[in-house]
């Protein structure tokens, strides 16, 4: 398989995608819930897995497809080539603010990362990387990450992890968050790994992400030299749910060592 032909194949179904996203505002959406209440989805989620599904298949037949909707192959396994996609990561942002929400795939082969990216929608900002050829903001190479130390970082996390919650112990978030120089939270994960692996981010927190919000973002921040592990510092493993972080490495090395307790 050659990879640069995979890579331009995928890009132009992003930017496809994308394009019908776009048009969705004209029309009038159907929103539904899952888990529970605030948990949403659109016909355009669905539409836009279906659309990757049906012509990743058309051309690829051999490949197997991990999406967020559940069009696609039941994934027990890496074997092979696998598509991790998340149609529109940041439903909410989507449907309530019609911004911050991004497209999410990343293509692995028994396992390893081969191609990553993370299109923001309404910005038109394509994150992109090939593995050993570094990443791309648009046509332009992204430098590999700097260092940043816990006082001069700016660090992403979403509220709930700041009040008691069942996965870590708050107190150390609430620490940290008394320690960097500022917080953002933008409710789209890829997003906010997009952000750390182009440096308007230091840090990026969560206690739990599936497989399709970070499969892209991770094969991208990987070239860059961003660190991606679970809270505990382990491997991500891309067949369950995970706690994550994703951080320049210095401060990765601080925030997993000083702040975070695991629950
Ligand atoms: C969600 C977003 C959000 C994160 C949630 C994800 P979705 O993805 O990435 O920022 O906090 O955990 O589920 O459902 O909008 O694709
Ligand atoms: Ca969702
Ligand atoms: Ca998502
Ligand atoms: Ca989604």
């Amino acid at each position: 398989m050659n990879i640069h032909k995979l890579d331009k194949f995928a890009k132009s179904l992003i930017k496809e995608a994308a394009g019908k996203i776009r048009a969705s505002f004209t029309t009038e959406l159907i929103i539904e819930t899952k888990s529970e209440a605030n948990d949403l989805v659109t016909n355009i989620d669905k539409e836009t897995e279906q659309f990757f599904i049906q012509q990743i298949k058309q051309n690829f037949p051999e490949h197997r497809i991990l999406g967020e909707e559940g069009f696609g192959d039941d994934i027990e396994d890496l074997s092979g080539y696998v598509w991790i996609l998340d149609p529109i990561d940041g439903t909410m942002n989507f449907i309530h603010q019609k911004k911050n929400f991004a497209i999410s795939l990343g293509i692995f082969k028994d396992g390893e990362g081969l191609l990553g990216y993370v299109y923001d929608v309404m910005a038109d900002d394509l994150l992109s990387a090939a593995q050993g050829e570094g990443a791309f903001f648009n046509d332009q190479r992204i430098p590999r990450v700097e260092q940043a130390n816990v006082e001069q970082s700016i660090i992403s996390m979403n509220a709930s992890w700041v009040v008691p919650n069942k996965y870590i112990e708050h107190e150390g978030m609430i620490e940290l968050l008394r320690k960097v120089r500022g917080t953002r939270s933008y409710g789209s994960a890829a997003i906010e790994i997009l952000y750390v692996v182009t440096g308007r981010l230091d840090a990026y927190i969560s206690m739990r992400l599936s497989p399709w919000d970070i499969a892209g973002g991770m094969v991208v921040a990987k070239e860059v030299g961003a660190i991606v592990t679970t809270l505990a510092n382990e491997p991500i493993n891309l067949l369950t749910q995970n706690t994550f972080i994703v951080s320049k490495p210095d401060l990765h090395h601080e925030v997993v060592t000083n702040y975070v307790k695991l629950k």
